[in-house]
């Protein structure tokens, strides 16, 4: 009997695959928002503007930016905008270890890429915020402002690290500037997975300024990033228990990461996606 349960195998997972296992998923699920932000950037934005169609922009456009008058504040804001969907398209190749090993002048070359827009993305967005007052209330634009402020510092610190060869402090602070510059992403998706999950508006308000908005509105980018740091201290400790705490941690962000890549895609970016096709074609 013993022989045959020893032949029985069952395949077992360390904590240590578990975890790894649980941040690829990540990343697929991840990949494919980032791909859904940038169809919807590229469709509502640059291509009606390349094609001359700023009807459609205007129509398709959620907030107030596309609708200025003024002529600075409006290439102030596709100066924000645009680079937006090249950092959706590619930022997130940076954190995939074979495009690392196998690509490292791309690795060099796209994050220099991705630190610059990054940082023109944090400084035209607090303008347009607090100069241009894009906004729609000064309370519910705490979050974002503090996710600006935050951006050129992780930015900095990403940099420093890396230009003195310290590899493991920069990829933390890789991970965290990755994080930061995606805080307005995370946070429609974590915006549309709260309406999902609670069947309809609770606690938010039209101006994005109700209790659950400003919650969210911080948590984009506070969550993952306390997420992110669990799993390098996962990482480094020999515990199974912290390890497999991560990996819990980790799952829980994948499943919120999930629910919002499908309500942010399907009640957000793919039907304007749709509209701005038929607008264009
Ligand atoms: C660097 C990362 C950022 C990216 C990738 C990004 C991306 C975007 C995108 C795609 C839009 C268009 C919104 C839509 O159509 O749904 C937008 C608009 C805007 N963003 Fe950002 N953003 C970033 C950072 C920020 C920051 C840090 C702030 C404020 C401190 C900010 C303030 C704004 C404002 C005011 C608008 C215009 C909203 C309107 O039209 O009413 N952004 N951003």
């Amino acid at each position: 009997m013993q022989v045959l349960l020893e032949k029985m195998s069952v395949p077992s997972f360390s904590a240590e695959q578990a975890l790894n296992n649980i941040v690829k998923c990540w990343v697929v699920v991840a990949l494919i928002g980032q791909w859904l932000f940038a169809a919807y950037i590229l469709s509502v934005y640059a291509f009606p503007t390349l094609l001359g169609n700023t009807a459609l922009t205007l129509s398709l456009s959620p907030g107030q930016g596309a609708k200025s008058e003024s002529a600075t504040d409006t290439l102030i804001f596709f100066a924000h905008i645009l680079p937006a969907a090249i950092m959706a398209m590619s930022g997130l190749l940076q954190l995939i270890p074979n495009i690392r090993r196998n690509y490292p002048k791309f690795h060099k070359y796209n994050g220099r890429m991705f630190f610059i827009f990054g940082l023109s993305g944090a400084f035209t967005g607090l303008y347009l915020t607090w100069g241009a007052g894009f906004r729609f209330s000064d309370l519910g634009s705490l979050g974002v402002t503090l996710n600006g402020l935050l951006i050129p510092i992780a930015i900095y610190f990403a940099w420093k690290t890396i230009i003195n060869k310290k590899l493991k402090s920069h990829q933390r602070f890789a991970i965290h500037s990755f994080i930061l510059v995606n805080g307005v992403w995370s946070f429609r998706l974590y915006l549309m997975a709260w309406f999902v999950l609670n069947q309809g508006a609770n606690g938010n308000s039209r101006n994005i300024d109700g209790p659950a908005d400003i919650a969210l509105s911080f948590a984009s980018y506070l969550l993952p990033m306390l997420i992110a740091e669990i799993i390098f201290w996962a990482k480094r400790s020999e515990s199974n228990k912290v390890k497999w705490s991560a990996a819990s941690f980790a799952a829980i962000g994948t499943i919120i990461t999930t629910i919002g890549v499908f309500a942010a895609g399907t009640m957000m970016w793919f039907p304007r996606v749709m509209k701005a096709f038929e607008g264009l074609f």
